[in-house]
């Protein structure tokens, strides 16, 4: 079967990475969760004290934009996030840099590092790979491009009880909050802000199950396999 590149590109907490990451299990294809690559440079600049009340040290983020090394690894059938050769994985899912991470990614110089990396990871093809501007920036001419939405209660919800899961201990309006607001930052940014590739299929999964989302993108890919 020809090997393609699928583009899963939408809103924050929508469940693309857990359709994703269900298709790339069952077809044999690389996941690759490009918000944890801007997670992890997020943190990095938090720990180096870049960012402050007073906005972020964009001078010295550029400067040891270099040095910041982001891999991936697996352990029983989970990938996580490495930085500088540190599972990170934890670190980047929670609120400060959930918080941060939005302002970081709009800088033009962090987008061009983490875009260049993500072209030189898909080279091969067979990657599906889950961001904001993978069908429209990363891999315009990704043969399948899908763009996952649903209601901002539905999805803050859904971070609310995978931050509880992982014994956080999150007030829902706070998520809410952050969920809105990195909507607006993400399809607001100059560069390659967050919108629909004319050619992205919309799946709106408000009143999906994952059962029924997952079977939905199966359905998606052996279509577009077939053809
Ligand atoms: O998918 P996520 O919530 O882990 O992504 C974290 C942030 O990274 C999100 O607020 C927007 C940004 N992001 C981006 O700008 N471009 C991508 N391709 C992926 C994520």
């Amino acid at each position: 079967m020809k090997k393609i590149i699928i583009a899963m590109d939408g809103h924050s907490s929508c469940g693309k990475s857990t359709m994703a990451k269900a298709l790339a299990k069952a077809i044999g294809y690389t996941y690759i969760d490009t918000g944890a690559m801007y997670r992890a440079v997020t943190l990095y600049a938090m720990r180096r004290g870049f960012i402050g009340e007073n906005g972020i040290d964009e001078e010295s983020l550029r400067r040891e934009m270099p040095q910041i090394k982001i891999t991936f690894g697996h352990e029983n059938g989970m990938q996580y996030t490495i930085l500088n050769g540190e599972n990170v994985e934890r670190q980047i899912r929670g609120m400060e840099v959930s918080g941060n991470v939005s302002p970081i990614s709009a800088i033009g110089f962090v987008r061009e590092a983490m875009v260049s990396l993500q072209r030189e990871m898909g080279r091969q093809g067979a990657v599906i790979m889950d961001g904001r501007d993978i069908g429209t920036t990363v891999f315009p001419n990704a043969e399948l491009k899908i763009f996952v939405t649903a209601s901002d209660e539905i999805r803050a919800q859904r971070r609310f009880d995978e931050l509880k899961a992982k014994g956080e201990n999150p007030v829902f309006e706070d998520v809410l909050k952050n969920v809105r607001e990195r909507d607006y930052i993400d399809s607001h940014r100059a560069v390659s802000p967050l919108r629909k590739a004319d050619d992205a299929i919309v799946l709106d999964n408000s009143h999906m199950t994952i059962d029924e989302q997952n079977k939905w993108l199966m359905d998606q890919y052996l279509a577009k396999t077939s053809e």
